[in-house]
């Protein structure tokens, strides 16, 4: 009798959800389920709300802050999974695949404007002591210098939150909240500086020239030899070669009074010849 009914209550209701199917997938609104079942801590517009600051050991975090940086992958990981000991509860518990999708699609609209002057003084207070005050890192400690860092906006995000195991550089994202992360990476961005190839050209021709014709003529000494040419090197290696050791003797002593940017300029030439 019971399973009677229940294959007449399939046949009344599969055809209608057949029909509906397609357009289900399609209406699926990520904004409606943020708001129902993000916004109590994230706030309606994904900053925090007044109960998600207060939530203990670890606020609620601000989207739209973080949403311009983060790749899906990793939006997706959390909102799926949740996070440790925190509020940050798995959502998969409540809501589907396809609804997790819409609402990742819906922060990932989120936009933000940095405050590059929060960047400078939280960068001072945060991050000057190693990286130096003006992000070059001449601190000893093995930081690197974030002025000739190759890396993206969102890479330099990644790195302040999560930190390089095994290094000084530690995780920061439960010191620092999603705001002041974008407003110092977004600082430090701009403390960018990559070497100029014209600027070297002319380096090169009044501090190397007389006795290498062209950076191809270099010729590598000791463990370097091995490399095959002498942009094969890091960046960090061909100083190390250039301004230290006994290349000074060969070179001269106004070799060492080369700036780090002159350098740089000069590094930027070699590998343009290359
Ligand atoms: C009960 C409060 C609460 C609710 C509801 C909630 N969150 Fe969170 N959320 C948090 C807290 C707290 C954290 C910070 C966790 C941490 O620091 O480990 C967080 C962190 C996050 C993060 C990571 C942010 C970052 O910077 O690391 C994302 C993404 C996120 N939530 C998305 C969502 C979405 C989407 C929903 C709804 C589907 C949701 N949250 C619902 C409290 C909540
Ligand atoms: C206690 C010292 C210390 C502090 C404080 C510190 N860092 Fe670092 N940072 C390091 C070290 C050491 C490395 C190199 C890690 C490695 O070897 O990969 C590093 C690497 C980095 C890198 C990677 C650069 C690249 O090109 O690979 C970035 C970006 C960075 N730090 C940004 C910051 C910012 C921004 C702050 C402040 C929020 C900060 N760091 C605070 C020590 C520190
Ligand atoms: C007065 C001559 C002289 C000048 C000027 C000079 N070098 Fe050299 N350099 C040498 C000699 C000689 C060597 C051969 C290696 C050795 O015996 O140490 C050398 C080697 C090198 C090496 C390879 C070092 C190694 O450890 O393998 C590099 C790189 C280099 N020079 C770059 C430069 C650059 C760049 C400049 C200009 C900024 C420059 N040199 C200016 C004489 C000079």
């Amino acid at each position: 009798m019971i399973k009677k009914l229940l294959l007449t209550a399939a046949l009344v209701v599969l055809p209608l959800s057949a029909v509906h199917a397609s357009d289900d997938m399609d209406s699926i609104d990520g904004k409606k389920i943020f708001q129902n079942n993000c916004a109590k801590c994230h706030a309606m517009d994904g900053t925090v709300s007044d109960y998600g600051k207060t939530l203990q050991p670890f606020p609620a975090r601000n989207l739209r802050a973080l949403a311009p940086y983060a790749d899906k992958d990793e939006i997706r990981r959390v909102i799926t999974h949740g996070t440790h000991d925190s509020d940050m509860r798995a959502m998969k518990y409540v809501l589907d695949g396809l609804e997790i999708e819409a609402v990742v699609d819906y922060i990932s609209t989120f936009t933000y404007t940095p405050d590059l002057q929060n960047g400078a003084t939280r960068f001072q207070q945060v991050c000057a002591t190693c990286h130096g005050a003006d992000g070059r890192a001449k601190t000893g400690v093995g930081a690197k210098n974030l002025v000739y860092s190759q890396l993206t906006l969102n890479e330099k995000v990644h790195t302040i939150r999560y930190g390089r195991p095994g290094t000084l550089m530690l995780a920061k994202h439960h010191q620092l909240n999603n705001t002041d992360i974008a407003d110092i990476a977004n600082y430090v961005q701009g403390l960018r500086r990559s070497g100029v190839a014209t600027i070297g050209h002319n380096l090169y021709d009044n501090n190397c020239k007389s006795c290498h014709t062209t950076p191809a003529s270099i010729k590598l000494v000791g463990n370097a030899a091995t490399a095959k040419v002498i942009t094969d090197l890091s960046d960090y290696m061909i100083d190390l070669r250039i301004r230290h050791g006994r290349h000074v003797r060969r070179a001269g002593e106004h070799i060492v009074k080369l700036t780090d940017d002159n350098i740089q300029d000069i590094i930027a030439y070699m590998r343009a010849e290359q």
